[in-house]
């Protein structure tokens, strides 16, 4: 049974296993060709709230409860008393990284610290201070278009989308360009830990490669800012101060990695996700070529039918109750985006990509205190990006089947095949 769920995909299961108590929501097999969106929509109408045994491929990990309505995910995400993030991690699997990492990044810890931190960068994020970004963020992305001039085929994730969101997230952070690449291969490879093309060397390599790379890295510029403190948002981190106190080491290299990896990787996931729809979808390109006023509405669009993040997990700090399912104290609780995002009592049709829709979403989260630092850069970021991609390469065509990252976590294509200009 185990073998077959790692293998099939719930369309392949038999009846036995589509029964839906025995489903084990994680299991690779069901997410080879991106989320598995048929087993959502049965158990948002009929388990909405349920429990997977198993993990089997970390088969040490405790099971966990599945949030699947938009309703359920709001209410976890707004109650951090007692859905907590600092008390056993972010992920539903938690054997990745060291919980002692984890809980150094402010998306890992609980109030009162997680606000003090979080308010350090605030300022920095807001719409009017990310507008006054726009310029530089078109600059990069005109420049990384212009590369592609007399090529008649490109693939979108490693030509355009990572290049831009790369140096766009390097140039916050103080990187300089040449190093984009590096930080963008350890990001995608600790990130992407399940997926082997992204990860040749498993889970064992993220720790034993990965993560001290990312540290000796760190530790360098860290140095370079304490001497000669800059304007970037590593001598935030560095001069950081709460209460009176500055940030330990590693609390410094796991900040710099949490807006390095969230800055690296969503946006290239949505702004993918979105093309492909649009390619697939020409009467919705077509909409958005003959009246551009439409963009900001089909990057809302692109994010709740594809929202970067599968999923984040909370855990339990009492006994309690949701959906009129108990819960233990210490349970692990998954708010899968994915389903909450085509939640049919909150969206008519929720499987079709309408660019007109300018739905509200759950792919930033849905409020609460760990709501997405990023929101109006990675706007502006999407906004830019399919602006320049529709203006230069308006019949774009698949020129070959796109293939997605393996992970229940991160919701994103790993190649994206197009022809420029037919
Ligand atoms: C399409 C783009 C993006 C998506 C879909 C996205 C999604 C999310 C989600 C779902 C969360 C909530 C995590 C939770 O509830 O535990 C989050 C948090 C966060 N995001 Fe984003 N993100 C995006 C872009 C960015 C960008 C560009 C940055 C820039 C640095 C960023 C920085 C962060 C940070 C720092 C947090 C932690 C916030 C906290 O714990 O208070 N994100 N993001």
């Amino acid at each position: 049974m185990e073998a077959v769920r790692g293998e099939l995909g719930f369309a392949g299961m038999t009846s036995v296993e589509r029964d839906l108590e025995k489903v084990w929501v994680s299991e690779r097999g069901l997410w080879q060709d991106g989320p598995p969106h048929e087993l959502f929509r049965r158990l948002r109408s009929e388990c909405p709230v349920h429990w997977t045994e198993r993990i089997s491929e970390y088969p040490e990990e405790a099971g966990y409860w599945s949030i699947t309505t938009a309703d359920d995910v709001h209410a976890v995400s707004r109650d951090w008393r007692t859905y907590s993030s600092e008390r056993g991690g972010v992920t539903a699997v938690s054997d990745v990284f060291p919980i002692e990492l984890i809980r150094a990044m402010f998306i890992g810890m609980d109030p009162p610290k997680h606000d003090r931190i979080k308010q350090l960068f605030q300022a920095g994020f807001t719409p009017k201070r990310i507008a006054a970004h726009s310029d530089e963020i078109r600059a990069i992305v005109v420049d990384v278009l212009e590369r592609l001039e007399g090529r008649d085929s490109c693939d979108l994730v490693t030509d355009v989308a990572q290049p831009v969101v790369s140096r766009v997230i390097g140039s916050f952070m103080g990187i300089p360009p040449e190093d984009d690449a590096v930080w963008a291969n350890l990001m995608n490879s600790t990130l992407g830990a399940g997926d082997p093309d992204l990860n040749p060397r498993g889970v064992q390599g993220v720790l034993e490669n990965d993560i001290p790379e990312i540290f000796k890295r760190c530790r360098l510029m860290i140095a370079d800012r304490q001497e000669n403190p800059t304007d970037d948002l590593t001598s935030v981190l560095v001069h950081a101060e709460i209460d009176g106190q500055k940030l330990e080491e590693h609390e410094i290299v796991m900040g710099f990695f949490l807006l390095v990896a969230a800055g690296n990787d969503s946006t290239k996931a949505t702004y993918c996700s979105g093309m492909r729809a649009l390619i697939e979808h020409p009467d919705q390109r077509q909409l958005l070529l003959e009246d551009p006023s439409l963009i900001p509405s089909a990057v809302e669009e692109s994010l709740r039918m594809f929202p970067a993040f599968a999923h984040f997990r909370r855990t339990t700090t009492c006994d309690t109750e949701l959906n009129g399912q108990h819960f233990h104290e210490g349970d692990k609780i998954v708010m899968w985006y994915v389903s909450s995002n085509r939640d049919e009592t909150r969206y008519e049709d929720p499987d079709r990509f309408d660019v007109r829709r300018n739905p509200e979403h759950q792919a930033f989260g849905a409020g609460g205190r760990h709501f997405c630092l990023g929101t109006a850069l990675a706007r502006l970021e999407l906004r830019i990006l399919l602006e320049e991609t529709l203006a230069r390469y308006p019949a774009m065509e698949l020129a070959g089947t796109p293939t997605v990252v393996e992970s229940p976590f991160l919701n994103q294509l790993k190649t994206l095949p197009v022809r420029l200009a037919p």
